[in-house]
């Protein structure tokens, strides 16, 4: 209930108004969120670098509404591949296809992707696309499947707590796409998610077996310390090499653990969000670990 609540809150105009408007950025948005500038991105960048994690960076936004939104979101990404090209960052970038116009205008929003593709190209710099809500599904992995023929670097997202997902899993794996496996950020109907956590983390350890075995540089996204710990006995038990995969986790959650393995020689890659458009993002973190919210409360108390 608690996770579905903030969930809604996430949509909800008013809530944003409240949120945003109460300078907490600097307090405890901070914790998520690199910053709103894509100088403060780079700097959060280069400082995992030093520590041994790769990055990808994310300009947060998504759902965009007019086509000069959407085209200004495609300049932003392009700009953020010349930086990272510019400053040698070890970093690639996450976008969201309704961020490049997809609830407007399908066209629109492929010409968009092709634009950041063509600068990744450039630079040799890995793009991949996040998957939003269960709406978009479908639309994600089509866009992605017009344009991987000819980008190779570029691969998407898989949520288990959708059913659908094993099979998208079988196929992606046959298509040697790279996939990002997650549990999934979004409030789903029970029709075609599971609606139980402990279904969907048996499903997500099925279905990081299945891409470890037969993926594609598979990235394994959790912070859940019961899964990397299924992930590390399974790699060892199958013989499977460090640089076969890699572990991903998001900017501020389980440092501990980020720094851990990459200290053992594991490839970590760290998410980095940035930006103003910070609320949708922040508000699926707090739903996620309802620690955050007594936090986040006791900190506006406090003020
Ligand atoms: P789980 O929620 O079970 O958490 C396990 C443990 O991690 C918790 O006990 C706690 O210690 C810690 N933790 C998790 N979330 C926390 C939080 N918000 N604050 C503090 N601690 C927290 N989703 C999606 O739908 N589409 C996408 O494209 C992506 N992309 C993506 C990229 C990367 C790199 C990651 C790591 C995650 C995503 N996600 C995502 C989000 C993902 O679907 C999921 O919502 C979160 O990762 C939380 O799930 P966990 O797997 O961490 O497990």
């Amino acid at each position: 209930m608690y996770r579905n609540a903030l969930l809604l809150f996430s949509l909800n105009p008013l809530s944003r108004f409240l949120v945003t408007r109460t300078g907490l950025m600097k307090r405890f948005v901070k914790r998520f969120v690199a910053g709103e500038s894509l100088d403060e991105a780079m700097e959060a960048a280069k400082d995992l670098n030093a520590r041994g994690c790769h990055v990808t960076l994310d300009l947060l936004g998504e759902s965009v509404k007019d086509l000069e939104q959407a085209s200004r979101a495609t300049k932003e990404y392009v700009e953020m591949l010349d930086r990272i090209a510019a400053e040698k960052a070890d970093s690639n970038i996450s976008i969201k296809l309704s961020a490049l116009g997809l609830d407007v205008s399908r066209d629109e929003a492929k010409r968009n992707l092709l634009k950041v593709l063509a600068a990744a190209e450039r630079h040799r710099i890995f793009v991949r696309i996040d998957m939003e809500d269960s709406s978009y599904t479908q639309r994600t992995l089509d866009q992605f499947r017009e344009v991987f023929p000819q980008h190779h670097d570029v691969g998407v997202v898989v949520q288990a707590y959708l059913f659908r997902t094993e099979k998208d899993v079988e196929q992606l794996i046959k298509e040697k796409a790279r996939v990002r496996l997650c549990k999934g950020a979004y409030r789903e109907p029970p029709e075609i998610s599971f609606a139980r956590k402990s279904d969907t983390d048996r499903n997500y350890e099925k279905l990081m077996e299945r891409l470890l075995t037969g993926g594609n540089y598979p990235g394994i996204a959790t912070h859940d310390e019961n899964l990397v710990k299924a992930a590390l006995e399974f790699v060892k038990e199958n013989k499977i090499p460090k640089d076969r995969f890699e572990f991903q986790m998001l900017y501020g959650i389980r440092e501990d653990i980020q720094k851990k393995l990459a200290k053992q020689g594991f490839n970590v890659r760290v998410y980095v969000p940035y930006g103003g458009e910070w609320y949708a993002y922040f508000m699926r973190r707090l739903a996620e670990h309802p620690a955050n919210l007594k936090f986040f409360v006791f900190q506006t108390i406090r003020r």
